[in-house]
């Protein structure tokens, strides 16, 4: 089942940026057709772990990405980043200790970061980049 589909707007015009920010979308289309599929508890143990691994994998590639091509904001971009991974941890302790609405708020959360974080915060470093002539 799909229910976000990786759009245009979503694109960065970095492929291997482009190829990672993917695997977000997936991951909800796959949270969400386990759970239509009545696979609960795969549902979230799937979600937990990929996205614990996007956070690590992604985020600091993305990261050193941008302190190689001498982004000026990539220190406050970076601050964005630990906000979403301090965030993870925070509710996913939450919902391991009995709270399932931390859980809901976690994967509206990663929902929302397509397009606040996505779609303006990373098309503004790609901007940036682009106009400068570094990629
Ligand atoms: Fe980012």
């Amino acid at each position: 089942m799909v229910l976000i589909e990786w759009s245009k707007e979503l694109e960065l015009g970095i492929p291997e940026i482009d190829q990672q920010h993917r695997k977000l979308v997936e991951m909800l289309n796959e949270f969400y057709t386990e759970l239509e599929e009545g696979h609960q508890k795969e549902a979230v143990e799937h979600f937990l772990k990929n996205l614990e691994d996007y956070l690590n994998f992604h985020l600091d590639y993305e990261e050193k990405f941008m302190e190689e091509k001498g982004y000026p904001e990539s220190q406050m971009h970076k601050k964005t980043h630990e906000m979403f991974k301090k965030l993870y941890a925070e509710e996913k302790e939450r919902y391991l200790n009995g709270d399932p609405k931390a859980l809901r708020e976690l994967v509206a959360f990663t929902f929302s970061w397509l397009f606040s974080h996505i779609m303006k915060t990373d098309k503004k470093y790609a901007q940036y980049l682009r106009e400068k002539g570094l990629i």
